[in-house]
């Protein structure tokens, strides 16, 4: 089973971006562990802080991959070109936040990928990425 995490803008900074909020985890030894855990999947880790890229990379895998567990970051809440890319795929996509974006900033509460997406899992930390993944299993 291909799974595929894309990770947006400023994820590449977790373990030293606002721990307190994020955890002092990075994400490269998340990603490790993850992968140690669940051998026999094919997971794919990608981050970038540019939008276009994003999108790029859902395309790419969007079509033959089995999964995408996406956290769009601060796209999340602003841009309808990640929502559309989301939307015009055939791989289902899980959204997932670490942080509990409904307990913080409303411009938090509005998202551009949830409504196409398959699910939605949000504040459990890097867990999320662990549950989200267990739901394509
Ligand atoms: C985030 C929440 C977003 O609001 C924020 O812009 C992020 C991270 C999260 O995983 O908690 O960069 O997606």
């Amino acid at each position: 089973m291909k799974i595929a995490i894309i990770n947006g803008p400023n994820l590449n900074l977790l373990g030293k971006r606002e721990p307190e909020v994020y955890g002092n985890i990075t994400f490269e030894s998340f990603f490790e562990t993850l992968k140690s855990q669940y051998p026999t999947l094919e997971l794919s880790y990608f981050q970038s802080n540019i939008e276009g890229e994003l999108i790029d990379k859902i395309q790419e895998v969007g079509f033959t991959f089995d999964g995408i567990i996406l956290n769009a970051a601060a796209y999340t809440h602003t841009s309808v070109g990640i929502g559309d890319a989301v939307k015009a795929i055939t791989t289902p996509v899980i959204e997932v936040h670490i942080s509990n974006t409904f307990a913080r900033e409303t411009f938090r509460h509005q998202s551009f990928i949830s409504p196409n997406a398959k699910g939605i899992i949000i504040g459990f930390g890097l867990k999320s990425y662990e549950l989200a993944l267990q739901s394509f299993l």
